[in-house]
C-alpha cells in the first residue's frame, strides 16, 4: 500500500525524470536483456545492439507508461488496464519478467539519482513498480 509519502516520491523522481524518459527506459532495457538474457526471447524482432533505435523507442514507451501510471497512483488497475491485456492477452510475457525489469528500473534510478535515491525513495519505488507488475499480470488470472 502506497502512503502518501510515497507517492509524493514517486511523483517528484517521475517529474524530474521527465526529460530523461528514453535515456532511462533503454538503459533499463538493456540491462534486462544483458543481466536477463533469457527476456531478449520476447524481442526476436529487434536489434537488441547497445544504443539501438529499437531500444531508444520502446524505452521510451516503457517509461512513458510508467510516468503515465505515477500520474494515476490511486488509479493504477484502469490506467494500465490496455497494457495489461495486451502483455496477458497478445504477448503473452510470463509474468515473472516484470519483477526482472522492475528491478533493472530500480539500479538505473539509482545510477542516476545518486544520494537522492534515499532508502524511503527505493521502497517507494519498489512499491510502485511491485503494483505496476501486479496489474499487469492480473488479467492472467
Ligand atoms: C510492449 C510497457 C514489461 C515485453 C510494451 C509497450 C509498453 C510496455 C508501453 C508498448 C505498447 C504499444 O505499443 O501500444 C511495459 C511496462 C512494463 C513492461 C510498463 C513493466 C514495468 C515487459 C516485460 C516484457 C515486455 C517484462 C518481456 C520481458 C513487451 C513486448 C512488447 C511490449 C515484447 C511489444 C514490443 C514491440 O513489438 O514493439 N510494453 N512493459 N514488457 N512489451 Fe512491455
Amino acid at each position: 500500500m502506497l502512503t502518501t509519502d510515497d507517492k509524493k516520491l514517486i511523483q517528484q523522481v517521475c517529474e524530474r525524470s521527465s526529460s530523461h524518459l528514453e535515456q532511462f527506459g533503454a538503459e533499463a532495457l538493456e540491462r534486462m536483456f544483458t543481466t536477463y538474457p533469457q527476456t531478449k526471447t520476447y524481442f526476436p524482432h529487434f536489434d537488441l545492439q547497445h544504443g539501438s533505435e529499437q531500444i531508444r523507442g520502446h524505452g521510451r514507451k516503457v517509461a512513458t507508461a510508467l510516468a503515465n501510471a505515477a500520474k494515476n497512483l490511486d488509479n493504477l488497475s484502469q490506467a494500465l488496464s490496455e497494457l495489461s491485456n495486451l502483455h496477458a492477452y497478445n504477448l503473452r510475457v510470463d509474468p515473472i519478467n516484470f519483477k526482472l525489469l522492475s528491478q533493472c528500473f530500480q539500479v538505473v534510478l539509482a545510477v542516476h539519482l545518486g544520494k537522492d535515491y534515499t532508502p524511503e525513495v527505493h521502497a517507494a519505488f519498489d512499491k510502485f513498480l511491485s503494483a505496476v507488475a501486479s496489474v499487469l499480470a492480473e488479467k492472467y488470472r
